[in-house]
Parts: structure tokens; sequence; C-alpha cells
């Protein structure tokens, strides 16, 4: 893969700056344990409280409606699943961790929807929808655990229907953050993001900062263009 120039980094030292680089991959978090058994049951109970305000952020910058097919790629307890199927969008929810999938099927027993929901058993880099099936896909807090950034993306571009919206939200970091606080995105990490969709051919990238309660987020967005990726 290669990489776009970072600034910031020409600055550094080559010894310092193979530090930073180590910690540059969008996945860096690829080899963080699974969210499996209790683990996986604990850390979806922390991910049911605040994360609405996400939830209706990413909706809102996908403006999602009726008519769309929405797949939440690591939906955990599947909060921003819900909020896509409240607006009335046909929904996916797919997650690799079981723990996760029963907590989101219980908690949406309790909600009403426009729309429909179905939980799916997956990782990114293996999702197995119909291609150009979908209208909008996202992933939050969740591209940086991807285990294969370039099998994930390959299936994304297979499902996107031309013209179909995909985002990665990621809580911003800091660069050197360690432990929970660096589950995210530095300004360089979202930034090589988005140079990796501009790179396979997605049209309209962007990347945006948002405050969302006491947090700073950053999204990557862009869209499949209406012409084939690879023509
Ligand atoms: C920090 S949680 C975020 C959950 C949810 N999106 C939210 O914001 O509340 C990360 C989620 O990504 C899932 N995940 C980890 N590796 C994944 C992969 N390769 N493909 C898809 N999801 C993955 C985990 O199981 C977990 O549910």
């Amino acid at each position: 893969m290669s990489r776009r120039p970072v600034p910031l980094l020409l600055a550094l030292a080559p010894a310092e700056r193979l530090l930073v680089m180590a910690d540059l991959p969008p996945n860096h978090h690829a080899h963080y344990r699974q969210f499996g058994g209790l683990f996986g049951y604990l850390a979806g109970l922390t991910m049911i409280v605040g994360r609405g305000r996400d939830a209706r952020l990413v909706a809102d910058l996908a403006s999602v409606g009726p008519g769309d097919v929405v797949v939440d790629i690591g939906c955990g307890p599947g909060t921003a699943a819900r909020q896509a199927a409240a607006r009335g969008a046909r929904v996916v929810g797919l997650d690799p961790s079981a723990p996760m999938l029963r907590l989101a099927q219980l908690i949406s027993r309790f909600r009403s929807t426009a729309g429909t929901l179905e939980w799916r058993r997956g990782a990114a880099e293996t999702m197995d929808l119909p291609p150009d099936s979908v209208s909008v896909c996202w992933s939050i807090a969740a591209v940086h655990h991807w285990q294969d950034l370039d099998a994930a993306l390959d299936r994304i571009e297979q499902v996107l229907a031309p013209g179909a919206r995909f985002l990665a939200v990621e809580k911003r970091t800091e660069p050197g953050a360690t432990g929970n606080a660096s589950h995210g995105w530095t300004p360089d990490q979202a930034d090589l993001f988005a140079s990796i969709l501009t790179k396979r051919g997605f049209s309209d990238v962007g990347v945006s900062n948002h405050t969302v309660g006491k947090r700073n987020v950053v999204v990557v967005t862009g869209v499949r263009p209406r012409v084939e990726l690879h023509g």
C-alpha cells in the first residue's frame, strides 16, 4: 500500500518517523482481542449508552431515508442500525461478535422501527451480500479493528450500488495516545484512509470533524462512482 506524503512526518528524524509510521495504518488495532465471551457482553454494554448522537450524526450525513438499504459494518449493539431502520431503511447490522449481535437483537425487540432490521454474523472482509445491493454503508468505531483493509474495501466496493455512500466514523485521537484513548484515528490516519478511498476510485471523498457530546469524531466519506471502479 503506498502512502500519501505526510508533511508532519517529514519533519521528523528517520528513526522517529519509523515509530510514528508504525502507528499509522487506519486499522492499527487489527490485532486487538476479539469481542467474544464475557468481554464481548461487557464491552457491548458500554456501547449502548451515549451512542445515539453518533448514530444520528452518521444517519444525517448519509441522508438515510425510506428506500435505502444500509449496512452497518461492526454494528456492535446496533444503535446506528436501529437509527437507520427508524428512518425507514432496510438495514443489515453485521458484526463478527456473537455477544454484540445478541445484545443488538435483544434491545431491538423493545424498539419499533419503520424499516426492517436484520442481524448477520460476519466481518467486513468476508461480507456476503449481493453485488450492487447497498445504497449506504458505514462503519463506526470499527475500521481501526478491521483485520485486512484491502479485503474489506474490496467487499464494500462489490456490494455498493453505483452512487452509494460509504462513511467511516472514528473517535479523534492524538498521535502517541495509548490504551482506550488510542481507539480511533489521528488526523493523519483519517487522511490516509481518505487517500486510500481516492486511490480506489471513490468520488467526493472528504474528511470532516464533528463534536458529539464531549467527544470529537472524524468522518471519512466517499461515493461509489456510477462508472466501474476498476474499469
Ligand atoms: C468499538 S466497537 C463499535 C460498535 C458500534 N459500531 C458502535 O459504535 O457502538 C467495534 C466493533 O467492530 C467489530 N469488529 C471487529 N473487527 C471487525 C471486522 N473485521 N469486521 C467488522 N466488524 C468488526 C467488533 O466486533 C465490535 O463490535
